[in-house]
């Protein structure tokens, strides 16, 4: 065997060709969320456990103000999480959406366009206000073009957390666990769906 046959035998002998088609996608679920207690935290964890147990997702975990354009625009699903203020959404969590525009750019070309998107909130009583508060987050992804999806509860996850049901108990963070998996199951079937 001459010189060149020899280092193409061993080449090819090395490669496994695999069809695109049939290559595992992989995805990034980004938990973004505001919390000065702790217990929307403690939901955002939740999220994060469930969507890195559906294999091929990898997850990052942030504070609103912490999230990178960079951070925010590679991940293919972003689940948003805040504590209630006055049956609304955080300031800091408004804020976060405001800089998509203000900070990254998100506009013209709609760059959150078609990824999905998912809410999670945690308030003080039980009909305060926290759906409105999914909904007011789910509302500033459906402007930007996101698909978004529920989980754990129609608009969402989300824990009462005061009173006579104080902090997150195992229920609710399983609402959350069940919310985390379903974003990442959605985003990893639209991954897998070949483009036009
Ligand atoms: C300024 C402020 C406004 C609030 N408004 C509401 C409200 O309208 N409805 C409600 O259910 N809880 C309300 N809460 C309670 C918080 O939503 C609740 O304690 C939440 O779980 C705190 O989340 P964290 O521990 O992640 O900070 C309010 C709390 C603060 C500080």
């Amino acid at each position: 065997m001459n010189m060149l046959a020899c280092i193409l035998s061993i080449a090819l002998g090395s490669l496994t060709l695999v069809p695109a088609w049939a290559e595992e996608p992989s995805i990034t679920v980004l938990v973004a969320y505001h919390s000065m207690g702790g217990h929307t935290e403690k939901m955002a964890q939740g999220v994060l456990e469930g969507a890195r147990g559906v294999p091929g997702t990898k997850v990052l975990l942030k504070r609103v103000g912490q999230v990178t354009a960079d951070e925010l625009f590679s991940a293919d699903a972003l689940v948003v999480g805040s504590p209630v203020y006055w049956a609304n959404m955080a300031g800091e969590v408004k804020t976060f959406f405001d800089n998509w525009q203000f900070k990254f750019g998100v506009f013209p070309d709609f760059k959150m366009r078609n990824k999905i998107g998912a809410a999670f909130a945690t308030g003080g009583q039980i009909s305060s206000g926290k759906e409105l508060t999914m909904l007011t987050i789910l509302a500033a992804m459906l402007g930007n073009q996101m698909i978004v999806v529920s989980g754990g509860g129609a608009f969402g996850a989300s824990a009462t957390t005061e009173g006579d049901s104080p902090g997150v108990d195992e229920q609710e963070l399983a609402s959350a666990r069940e919310l985390g998996q379903r974003v990442a199951e959605v985003t990893m079937r639209m991954k897998s769906t070949p483009k036009r």
